[in-house]
């Protein structure tokens, strides 16, 4: 036989040929495809040709392998698609199953749930509400001047080509909403996220989270305030934990102050973070005042309120040592 009829033997082979597994599709590579194919040899055979038919010849060989190249890999992708599907219809079913890695809780997350437990044990419930807010609920409903600096861009981001809403810059926007639509008396606490233009560093953030409190009742005074933030200052910090109220100033509370717990000054850190006083400021509070009520339709004249608020991410920080809040 010679180098012609053999190359056309091979090429009816290649299109006869018809592997149905994987296993025999790799006898079919190697034999026309593989290092020592037997296409190889017949290229050797080209000085035997007569000349004018040496170049059809060696066209010839490259198409017949050019074939086995198209049919293996073809074969390839559909046999091992069905070889997939032969091992799932194989699959035993009650084998248990592999143990998915279960994430953590993030930081925020752990603080702000401990904070809501404490609340709800005496009686606070949560309320929640948009992050995307108008003026009113952030200010104007809060007692905060037109011309407060706080308003100015630099400090409250606004939503472009509106100008009248905002992305909140506190959760006291809740008070607003909650005394709008509901009546007293009143247990929240509400937990959120807030936005203040503000430069992203390691210590802050433009976005970080609060968490407001309200209590509007008939007699509510701000010994009960004091009892409330003692007993969370308490259950948070330790039985052992003392607190201390300064004097501040916030547009819609009246009195209003600042709550420090105790942390201690053992060490350079607490020196660091307690600015050299060992008291730590943990939130904002006081009583709502009365104009508060009366624009969210409260009777000042009938109850009386006491709110707080505070922020979440530097006390985060301290609890689990992270140095910075990116
Ligand atoms: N909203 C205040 C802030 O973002 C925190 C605050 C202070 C909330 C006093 C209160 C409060 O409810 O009574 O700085």
């Amino acid at each position: 036989m010679n180098a012609i009829e053999q190359l056309k033997g091979y090429r009816d082979e290649i299109e006869r040929s018809n592997p149905t597994t994987l296993e025999e599709l790799e006898q079919f590579r190697i034999r026309f495809l593989g290092s020592k194919n037997i296409l190889k040899p017949l290229f050797s055979e080209i000085k035997n040709i007569p000349p004018e038919h040496r170049r059809p010849f060696g066209q010839e060989i490259n198409a017949v392998k050019e074939l086995a190249e198209v049919k293996y890999e073809t074969l390839k992708s559909s046999l091992s698609q069905l070889e997939q599907q032969n091992s799932v219809k194989e699959m035993d079913l009650s084998r248990p199953g592999y143990p998915f890695e279960l994430g953590s809780r993030h930081p925020i997350s752990l603080v702000m749930n401990k904070i809501i437990d404490i609340f709800s044990r005496i009686g606070f419930s949560i309320a929640e509400n948009r992050e995307i807010e108008d003026e009113w609920h952030n200010f104007t409903a809060l007692n905060t001047p037109d011309d407060h600096p706080a308003k100015d861009m630099t400090d409250t981001y606004y939503i472009k080509n509106d100008w009248t809403h905002i992305l909140r810059s506190q959760t006291s926007t809740v008070q607003v909403h909650v005394m709008e639509n509901q009546k007293p008396p009143i247990r929240i606490i509400s937990p959120g996220r807030v936005y203040r233009n503000e430069t992203v560093s390691a210590r802050s953030h433009c976005q970080f989270h609060q968490v407001e409190g309200l209590y509007i009742d008939e007699n509510v005074s701000f010994v009960d305030l004091k009892k409330t933030l003692l007993y969370f200052a308490r259950e948070m910090y330790g039985s052992q934990a003392r607190i201390r109220l300064r004097p501040s100033y916030f547009p819609f509370t009246e009195p209003s102050a600042e709550m420090d717990v105790y942390w201690g000054l053992e060490t350079e850190a607490d020196y660091r973070i307690t600015k050299g006083t060992g008291w730590l400021e943990i939130m904002g509070c006081g009583m709502v005042d009365p104009n508060v009520l009366a624009k969210c339709g409260i009777d000042p004249d009938q109850y009386s309120v006491f709110a707080f608020g505070k922020g979440i991410e530097q006390k985060t920080m301290l609890i689990f040592g992270i140095i910075d809040i990116r």
